[in-house]
């Protein structure tokens, strides 16, 4: 793994860093491949939770490396946005909830990276926008697609086709993050979350996050066959019936 991402487990908690500073975290190809390690190593370990975060008191990620991308020819250009988005759908799909911990500038690429986790927290200091526009392009991993399923479609085409910064409380009333948190607590508050999501029992999380993506994949008929299927499917499982044993018996549930 490059040395500009860094990957702790704890207790359960995969948290990744983005750990390239002195360019803001931007995405270049190496950093880009450290992250995609990072992830497979984060599900290697079993994580039950991950959290996506950046390095530095300035940024979570300021995107894509804009001085890589003006160097690149159109073939270099699609891979890159290819790596961008096996990135982006492995946060996406990874199998337990993965929350970003928005600790500064979110723009382009790396707003698009928050857009994949399922919960973004912002640090009251944060910035978000998606601004490619300004550089002449259009947002390359994923926001066309994940931002209009998130907030509602005129906001979604102002913040592309304008590029605008929205400060974390401007983000947080457009629907862009869930919740806004002064950035001192925010690291403690993002690993609290995270590990109440690594105490849910596993399987089940595992499950509700599958349906939910579903909501975004598939028609409504679809969707609802895939949860019955997956509901019925968690029956027999240790946590299933611990859980409701422990209802009946009145007392806490063992998870596995
Ligand atoms: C490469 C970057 C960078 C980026 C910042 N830096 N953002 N390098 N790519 N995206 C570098 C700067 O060049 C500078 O390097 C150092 O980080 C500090 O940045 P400053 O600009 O000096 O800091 P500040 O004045 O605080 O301004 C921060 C900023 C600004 C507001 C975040 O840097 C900015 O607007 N950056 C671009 C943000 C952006 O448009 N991102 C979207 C990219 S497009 P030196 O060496 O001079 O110290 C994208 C496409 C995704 O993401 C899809 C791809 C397929």
């Amino acid at each position: 793994m490059a040395d500009t991402v860094r990957l702790d487990v704890t207790d359960g908690v995969a948290t990744v860093t983005i750990d390239r500073p002195d360019a803001l975290n931007a995405l270049n190809v190496d950093t880009l491949g450290a992250l995609r390690d990072a992830l497979a190593e984060a599900e290697d370990a079993d994580a039950r939770a991950l959290v996506l975060t950046g390095a530095g008191e300035k940024a979570f990620i300021a995107g894509a490396d804009i001085a890589a991308m003006s160097e690149m020819d159109t073939a270099e250009a699609q891979a890159y946005a290819d790596l961008g988005h096996d990135v982006a759908n492995a946060i996406e799909q990874f199998p337990a909830p993965a929350i970003a911990a928005i600790n500064g500038y979110a723009f382009g690429g790396g707003m698009e990276m928050a857009l994949a986790c399922d919960l973004r927290v912002a640090s009251e200091r944060a910035l978000l926008g998606q601004t490619e526009i300004d550089l002449g392009i259009i947002p390359g991993w994923g926001a066309t697609q994940r931002l209009p399923r998130l907030v509602d479609d005129e906001t979604a085409r102002r913040l592309v086709f304008f590029g605008d910064r929205l400060d974390a409380t401007d983000a947080h009333e457009e629907g862009l993050v869930g919740e806004v948190v002064a950035h001192d607590e925010l690291d403690d508050h993002v690993q609290d979350l995270a590990a109440e999501l690594a105490a849910q029992p596993a399987t089940a999380m595992r499950a509700a996050k599958e349906a939910l993506n579903q909501s975004h994949e598939t028609t409504l008929a679809g969707g609802l066959a895939f949860e019955r299927r997956t509901w019925a499917g968690l029956f027999g499982s240790h946590d299933q019936r611990e859980g409701m044993r422990a209802f009946v018996e009145d007392r806490d549930p063992d998870f596995e």
